[in-house]
């Protein structure tokens, strides 16, 4: 039998002993850097050094990743994208160019040293004796295994010999560790890159949402306010057009409805509260509705506006308030409109826990066949109501008389004077 393998068999080979125990003591380990510290571990009974690295490279040109044992230099700080291996100390063994470099002082050494070098550790670690081999995988340098001494001239070519056996045994564990990863890398990429993704679509999805809404609430706010404003105008208009002269008094009072029109269509753009009820409160902004009309109707026209709550409906939050308001206007917009009434009463109340408004007007009455197919001013008077948690009851009035409007919405507050008499 051969005598090498004769004295490997016995145990006797301490490069053969030192190699196995390297391939035994990194067995199962996935983390790169405990791979390191545990193969330069073993490594250092075979070759003593104070710093051992691995460097793996990509396509040739990049410095993939560099781990590294008992100091940790820039050259496993340094940013990803200065890991260039044109800049490396030792870019003759990786590029294939060397099958090797020995030396006794690479702080002199002049192919460590060149314009643009990363070779900042050699000199901040004193880093002196090296040796330099690559790591292969199907005849493919994969990169380097490089050990390092602080005393000089400590290596010689046995040495090398048994680093270059270290980096057999060591290329296809780094390599598989490097796939893994990259493979793990990727897949984090991936996922971020899915969440993104997803906070995007979520986002736009919120985004077209709320323009729903927001057309939705100008569509509504025009409908109820503004071309209820400007088919009033219409019809004084015709009235005075009627007449064979119109004074300067009429002329200014519809120029001054234009203006108020103006103004509440700025507010439903702005999406501000209509002004008079923020100032006024609910029972004045209902009056303001109704008084225009007494200019606008040909016949006798009547009108009442009742508020039961004594104020205390203007202690409502804003957006129920305002949700009221805006179905009493259409309610009485209606009324105008359709029933041909002489007479309109407004009365503001609150009971078990709600408030209620209702419209009462003694015109033609509104058809039940109406009322269930009801797609304009009539939806949009329940669907405010309903976002209020509200409902609105739209019926023939008392005795079969006109109809009656009336919104409930879960609501209620103290009664201003109640508040005043408390303070
Ligand atoms: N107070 C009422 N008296 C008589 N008929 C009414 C009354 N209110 C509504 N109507 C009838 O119900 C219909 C539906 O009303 P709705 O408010 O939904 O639409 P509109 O007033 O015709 O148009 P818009 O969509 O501009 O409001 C009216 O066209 C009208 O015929
Ligand atoms: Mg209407």
């Amino acid at each position: 039998m051969d005598r090498e393998l004769e004295r490997r068999r016995s145990g006797s080979d301490p490069m053969y002993m030192g190699l196995l125990a390297i391939s035994q003591a990194i067995a199962g380990l996935t983390d790169g850097e405990i791979v390191m510290q545990t193969c330069s571990t073993e490594f250092r009974k075979l070759v003593p050094h104070d710093h051992m690295d691995v460097a793996l490279i990509e396509k040739n040109d990049r410095i993939n990743q560099v781990y590294e044992a008992w100091l940790r230099t820039d050259w496993s700080n340094a940013a990803p994208s200065s890991m260039i291996v044109a800049k490396s100390p030792i870019r003759l063994v990786l590029l294939g160019h060397e099958p090797y470099l020995l030396t006794g002082d690479a702080i002199n050494d002049p192919r460590f040293h060149f314009p643009g070098a990363d070779d900042g550790p050699i000199f901040d670690e004193n880093l002196c004796s090296r040796i330099h081999v690559p790591l292969r995988v199907q005849g493919t340098i994969i990169g380097a295994i490089s050990i390092s001494s602080h005393a000089a001239d400590c290596y010689d070519h046995s040495d090398v010999v048994l680093t270059q056996h270290c980096a057999d045994l060591l290329a296809p564990y780094f390599w598989a560790l490097s796939r893994a990863e990259e493979a793990s890398r990727a897949a984090r990429a991936e996922s971020e890159a899915k969440s993104r993704e997803e906070f995007l679509r979520v986002g736009a999805l919120r985004l077209t949402e709320g323009m729903e809404t927001e057309r939705r609430r100008i569509g509504m706010d025009l409908h109820d306010q503004t071309l209820a404003d400007l088919a009033r105008i219409v019809r004084v208009v015709a009235k005075l057009r009627m007449q064979t002269s119109v004074s300067q008094e009429q002329l200014a009072s519809v120029e001054q409805a234009l203006i108020t029109c103006l103004g509440d269509l700025r507010g439903i753009i702005e999406d501000m509260k209509p002004g008079i009820l923020d100032v006024f409160g609910l029972e004045y902004a209902v009056e303001a509705i109704l008084s225009p009309n007494e200019l606008a109707i040909e016949s006798p026209f009547e009108w009442k506006v009742r508020d039961c709550t004594k104020g205390a409906v203007d202690r409502l939050p804003t957006s129920v308030r305002t949700a009221l308001f805006r179905v009493v206007q259409e309610a009485i917009n209606n009324a105008m409109t359709h029933s041909h009434c002489s007479r309109i009463d407004v009365t503001i109340s609150q009971e078990d826990g709600n408030t209620m408004v209702s419209v009462d007007d003694n015109g033609i009455g509104i058809s039940k066949k109406l009322l269930r197919t009801a797609k304009g001013g009539l939806s949009h008077m329940r669907t405010r109501s309903k976002l209020m948690g509200g409902q609105v009851a739209i019926a023939r009035g008392p005795g079969d008389i006109g109809t009656r409007v009336v919104v409930t919405v879960p609501f209620t507050s103290e009664p201003v004077s109640s508040l005043a008499a408390e303070t």
